[in-house]
């Protein structure tokens, strides 16, 4: 039978966490329980606002943030079926993201904090995006490798466990799905551009156009994926581009792409001696990318995770599932509001 000081240690690493995000372009709010898990998830997504401009404005984003959060905490506060009393802390992402963004996000998650009278932490995006595969029910075990592909970064990771992060690699120019978004601008499709031009992929031949592998025959795991548009551009501006033509370069962008990263996670695998690939953020819902990197790892005999389709991109699961294991940890900020919207993933924890 447990005894008293059992129970009570049990009563207090129970944990209800409101987690808030709102470092980009989506809003989302949702609560996590360290005991029961992801309780509710509430996402608006600004696409349609930016989309006419190509690209995300960020004074925009700020003020559909404030319009849209408040409303999406009493949603997630409603369908997880909690009253404040129920919350044991707030997390709110505090970098790196767009300045104005994230600041709205923090005041908010600062003021629900003090009015409940509860602990608020500021929380890594990125490391919120990495450890995403953490809210599935097959979660990966410490250590892995983690390969972060967004909108805003590319990066191996050494994860060695939580709060322990050492970048292996990163782009020297654009990200990923930077790449992606720009390429697929070119081809007349529109912003965000990633999930159109993988669709358009489908139908394109892989024969046709032979793109450059970036940065393979360097040693090294440091990625560049600028020199990939400006090859579409040049293949673009000489051909008429019907459909099948844009599918082709498609296709051929995409395999480049795809290829690089699958050569570039091989080598991080086996630098570090680590079994384990974890693929996060937007970029991780490419099923080309994924079905290759499966087929990598099960020729290396190692094991690769993705989080589901909805949390590859920004969500508020991933912030409230690590703020509650820093505040879990005995972490908390205090009534400061301080965003950064630079932020070195290396400079967490006790990593320093
Ligand atoms: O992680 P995320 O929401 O953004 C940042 O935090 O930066 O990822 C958004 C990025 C965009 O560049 C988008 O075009 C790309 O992920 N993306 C994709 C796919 N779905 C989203 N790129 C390639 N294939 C996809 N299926
Ligand atoms: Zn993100």
């Amino acid at each position: 039978m447990a005894d008293s000081n059992d129970l009570l240690r049990e009563m207090q690493s129970e944990m209800r966490i409101l987690g808030i995000e709102t470092s980009c372009d989506e809003t989302a709010v949702a609560v996590y329980d360290s005991k029961m898990g992801l309780l509710a998830h509430a996402l608006y997504s600004q696409v349609a606002v930016h989309a006419e401009y190509g690209g995300v404005v960020p004074e925009l984003a700020s003020r559909d943030h404030v319009c849209k959060v408040i409303g999406l905490v009493e949603e997630a506060m409603a369908a997880s079926c909690s009253k404040p009393k129920d919350i044991a802390g707030i997390a709110y992402t505090a970098g790196p993201g767009l300045v104005g963004a994230l600041l709205v996000g923090a005041t908010v998650g600062q003021s629900i904090g003090y009015a409940w009278a509860l602990p608020t932490v500021g929380v890594h995006h990125m490391e919120g995006h990495l450890l995403a595969p953490m809210l599935e029910p097959n979660p990966p075990s410490y250590p892995f490798v983690a390969l972060l592909v967004s909108g805003g970064h590319t990066m191996l990771v050494n994860v060695e466990k939580f709060g322990h992060y050492e970048v292996l690699g990163e782009s020297v120019d654009d990200a990923v799905g930077e790449a992606f978004d720009k390429t697929a601008k070119l081809l007349g499709l529109g912003y965000p551009g990633g999930a159109a031009l993988s669709a358009l992929a489908q139908k394109g031949d892989s024969k046709r156009f032979h793109f450059p592998r970036p940065m393979i025959n360097r040693t090294g795991l440091e990625f560049s994926f600028s020199g990939l548009k400006t090859f579409a551009a040049n293949i673009i501006s000489g051909h008429s581009l019907d459909e099948q033509t844009r599918a082709d370069i498609a296709r051929a962008f995409q395999d480049a792409v795809v290829e690089t990263l699958v050569i570039k996670c091989r080598r991080a695998l086996k630098l570090t001696g680590l079994n384990t690939l974890v693929v996060a953020g937007g970029v991780g819902a490419n099923l080309a990318l994924r079905e290759q990197l499966q087929q990598m790892v099960t020729a290396e005999g190692a094991a690769v995770y993705f989080p589901r389709h909805e949390f590859c991109t920004d969500n508020g699961a991933m912030i409230a599932y690590v703020g509650c294991q820093r505040l879990l940890a005995g972490e908390h900020g205090d009534l400061t509001i301080k965003v950064s919207p630079r932020w070195a993933l290396d400079t967490l924890g006790d990593n320093k």
